[in-house]
């Protein structure tokens, strides 16, 4: 049966925003871990916690829609209330963003719309940014394009390196994500359309919190 609190985190990498997203569960709950890569330091995390896990691997399937389908199989079968992407680096298909409208989050290392896509913070230096950070956004079936829930804005510090300001990102993605997913799990968070609406609640934690929000 369906939890009501039930997330399922979506993972290629390292894993250390689901880290962030278990350490800090409470109005909430990782149901379930998937991974594309068998080697994903996620999946390790996730069996250290005993949270299951599912391995969907590109060189299973035939073909890339296939694959896609697995991945989506994958998610159906955790039942998952929200399903969370965390360093993901599969694109989904559409037929997924339409079945978690609403439900279907993402976090970005940027203050979108500046910087979709890879290499943020090479590229928030390269443009000599003064402010930097990150995005937590619903899914939609563009690149890091649907519609902005939370941000958190860090200053880039003269004599940055590529090292110094993606740890200062990263510290703000593991206090960020975890308290946009208690957000929409409890309802304090919802999609109407491409706007988002906030509880006034929420907007309380967020201005504690020195959140951009994007009423
Ligand atoms: C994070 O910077 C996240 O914003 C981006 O991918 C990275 C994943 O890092 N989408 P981790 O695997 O959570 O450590």
């Amino acid at each position: 049966m369906t939890q009501r609190d039930s997330v399922t985190v979506l993972v290629s990498g390292r894993g250390s925003n689901l880290k962030a997203l278990i350490q800090h569960q409470s109005g909430y709950r990782i149901g379930h871990v998937i991974s594309d890569n068998p080697d994903a330091g996620g999946l390790r995390i996730a069996r250290e916690a005993g949270i299951p896990t599912t391995i969907v691997e590109r060189s299973s399937y035939a073909t890339l829609v296939d694959f896609k389908a697995g991945i989506l199989k994958a998610v159906t079968m955790s039942e998952p209330v929200v399903v969370a992407l965390a360093g993901f680096m599969v694109l989904l298909q559409p037929e997924f963003i339409q079945s978690y409208h609403g439900r279907l989050l993402n976090i970005h290392p940027s203050l979108l719309p500046n910087f979709p896509g890879l290499r943020t913070h090479e590229r928030a230096l390269e443009a000599q940014s003064t402010q930097h950070g990150c995005t937590v956004h619903y899914v939609d079936a563009g690149m890091d394009t649907g519609p902005l829930i939370a941000q958190s804005a860090v200053p880039v510090m003269p004599g940055d390196s590529l090292e110094t300001l993606s740890e200062r990102v990263l510290a703000q993605e593991h206090i960020l994500y975890p308290l946009i997913v208690r957000g929409v799990v409890q309802g304090d968070i919802n999609l109407e359309g491409r706007t988002v609406r906030y509880s006034s609640a929420f907007i309380a934690i967020a201005e504690q919190q020195g959140l951009r929000l994007f009423a």
